[in-house]
């Protein structure tokens, strides 16, 4: 009966409702950050062109280059348009050091191989000091399983793109399956020597047209492997091509309409409708230092400040550019030309990190989990 009338009430009371309902959570547990998710929320749910919170979730990219060229990757298709480059430490640690108060979450890539950066487990090590719990996703090829488990990391996704090298490599392109295999596996076996150890271990599959006939092997191998969780990946793609060479023939790997995509529209079956939470909860910070709104803009058509000249909450949080960017999203939103393929997903509450409410650290491993956040191109 509560749901039925929950159904009928306007979409902004249905939204602040469960916005009251996530920060009276965040209020009961007083997770780091919880102040600013919940004058956040306020900010969010009144779509105020300032957000009274600080950023409890951060993605920061520490770089930008990648040894793969997966086809619908900015990075891996080269059409990014910006320098290649790495994150130095010190640079990191800047970053870090001044948002620490307010970040809770740090989500440790973006468009390029997270472990190909210098200082990685530095970097995780660091973040980890001040207590920002750490999520990272990689392709697998450099990871190496006792530097990441010293490092305490939250957790990692090993992000498969077969079950046969062939498979694999048809959207990992230049990946080694066996490579990327190995290292999960000695991330396992390095967990189970550590029988405190917190780090959660994931694998996801992105699923395509090439290799959607390979998911149930996938969760035959999570589940051999001793993962704590895997993840069936439904697949972004950028244009009706990339969506003709790669989405499943089955409709529940689809988040696009596949009615208008029959009809020559690629747009998500939920689009965004001048309200998103990630403008006013997380922020994105490419490896240069210039800050965008979210993971819909990897190649900085909005570039909104830069932490490395200015100062992030006193000159960019609530600065002109990052103002105009959430009126523009609650006004005219089809003008920001970087929200139409928006998956539409809420952002991460506050609590998203805490191993509990995920998945205890060693259990069966978990059905299908929520869709990503942050990372997963959308
Ligand atoms: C851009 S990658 C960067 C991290 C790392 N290099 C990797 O590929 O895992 C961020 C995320 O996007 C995912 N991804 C890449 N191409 C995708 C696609 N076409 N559809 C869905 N997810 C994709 C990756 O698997 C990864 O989880
Ligand atoms: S999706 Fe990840 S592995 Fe593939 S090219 Fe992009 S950054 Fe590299």
């Amino acid at each position: 009966m509560i749901e039925y009338v929950k159904d009928r009430l306007p979409r902004r009371v249905r939204r602040s409702l469960a916005l009251t309902r996530i920060a009276s959570t965040s209020l009961k547990h007083r997770h780091k950050g919880y102040r600013d998710f919940m004058l956040s929320s306020y900010s969010a749910v009144n779509r105020l062109d300032r957000s009274y919170g600080r950023p409890v979730h951060l993605s920061l990219e520490p770089t930008n280059i990648c040894n793969l060229r997966c086809p619908v990757c900015e990075t891996g298709n080269g059409t990014l348009g910006r320098v290649k480059r790495h994150l130095g430490i010190d640079q990191f640690k800047h970053v870090i050091d001044s948002m620490q108060d307010h970040v809770n979450v740090l989500y440790f890539y973006f468009v390029g191989e997270p472990f190909l950066a210098m200082d990685s487990y530095e970097m995780i090590e660091h973040a980890t000091r001040k207590q920002i719990w750490v999520d990272t996703c990689t392709n697998g090829e450099f990871v190496d399983a006792k530097n990441l488990l010293d490092s305490g990391l939250g957790r990692i996704c090993f992000q498969l793109g077969g079950m046969t090298q062939e498979t694999h490599e048809t959207y990992r392109v230049g990946g080694v399956l066996e490579k990327a295999v190995a290292n999960l596996a000695a991330c396992v076996e390095e967990k189970r020597r550590r029988p405190d150890c917190k780090t959660q271990i994931k694998t996801g599959f992105i699923v395509m047209k090439h290799n959607e006939h390979e998911v149930d092997e996938f969760v035959r191998f999570a589940k051999d492997i001793g993962v704590d969780a895997y993840e069936v990946v439904d697949p972004a793609v950028r244009t009706l091509e990339e969506g003709d060479q790669f989405l499943t023939s089955q409709d529940k790997y689809w988040y696009y309409d596949r009615e208008a995509f029959n009809q020559g529209i690629l747009r998500p079956k939920s689009p965004s409708n001048h309200y998103c939470e990630w403008i006013y909860y997380t922020t994105t910070i490419q490896v240069n230092g210039d800050v965008v709104p979210c993971c819909r803009d990897p190649r900085g058509v909005h570039v909104l400040g830069n932490v490395f000249e200015q100062d992030f909450v006193s000159e960019i949080w609530n600065g002109e550019l990052y103002r105009d960017f959430r009126h523009m999203v609650a006004h005219n939103q089809k003008d920001t030309g970087i929200c139409d393929l928006c998956s539409g997903y809420t952002a991460p509450d506050i609590n998203r990190h805490d191993p509990v409410q995920i998945l205890p650290a060693i259990q069966p491993v978990a059905p299908r989990l929520e869709p990503e956040p942050a990372g997963v191109l959308v």
